[in-house]
């Protein structure tokens, strides 16, 4: 599913270069849960955000189902990101003057269904994950567990073909890590793909293929 070549990622900080990551080649396979791993600094989340489009590398190609994200123009991105790729992130994000439902939402403007239908999609999302009480309270009355699980209820909205997730687990307890990998493992068996990174062994050993990042991002290896 992607194919990554070459790539190179460096951040100028002040008048020096910060190398980030260099030369990695690897592939991932779709319909599989890809667990990033690596020490901490050796670029996994970058990693993670050049995968999504979210940013790009100096050099590298990139090959999503055979297109290359260097080659498509800003806008060609942006719908992809929006119709192809869900984020989990390792604090979960919300607006808490909205509603778990309005934040379950959020990127419903992007969609070309009904906001109608959106709706209705939404609120069974949020039942799958047991927060079907919780629909119209503010984010900020949940749980860190419940946040996180309204967080993959945002990330499926749109039916993406990939969830990216950094460290989705790291603020939980075991039972709602658990329970959040249940959710990814069953998306992966109607076909969806993850691509996570994870410091968590717990989390890891949901993985299909554990790709490990070297120090200062020199390597990539499967383990
Ligand atoms: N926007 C940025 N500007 C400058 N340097 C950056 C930027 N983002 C990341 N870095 C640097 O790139 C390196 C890799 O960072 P990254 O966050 O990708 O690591 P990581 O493997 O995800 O680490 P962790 O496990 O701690 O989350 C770090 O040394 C970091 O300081
Ligand atoms: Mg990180």
């Amino acid at each position: 599913m992607f194919k990554v070549t070459g790539l190179c990622k460096q951040f100028v900080v002040g008048v020096g270069v910060h190398q980030v990551l260099s030369n990695l080649s690897f592939s991932i396979d779709s319909a599989k849960i890809t667990a990033i791993v690596g020490p901490s600094g050796a670029g996994k989340s970058t990693l993670l955000s050049i995968l999504c489009g979210l940013e790009s590398p100096e050099s590298g190609v990139i090959n999503y189902l055979g297109r290359s994200l260097g080659d498509m123009k800003a806008e060609e991105l942006a719908k992809l990101r929006n119709k192809e790729f869900g984020f989990i992130f390792q604090t979960p994000f919300y607006l808490p003057y909205k509603t778990v439902l309005e934040n379950v939402l959020l990127a419903g403007s992007y969609a070309e269904e009904s906001m109608d239908n959106l709706k209705a999609y939404a609120s069974d999302l949020l039942v799958t994950v047991g927060l079907s009480e919780h629909m119209h309270k503010s984010p900020a009355l949940l749980s860190g567990g419940e946040q996180q699980r309204m967080a993959f209820a945002r990330a499926m909205l749109l039916k993406p073909n990939v969830i990216f997730a950094d460290e989705p687990t790291a603020s939980l307890d075991e039972e709602n890590s658990t329970n959040l990998l249940t959710l990814l493992s069953e998306q992966v068996k109607l076909g969806r793909s993850v691509v996570l990174v994870s410091h968590d062994k717990e989390a890891i050993q949901w993985a299909d293929t554990i790709l490990e990042v070297g120090p200062k991002g020199k390597s990539i290896n499967e383990l």
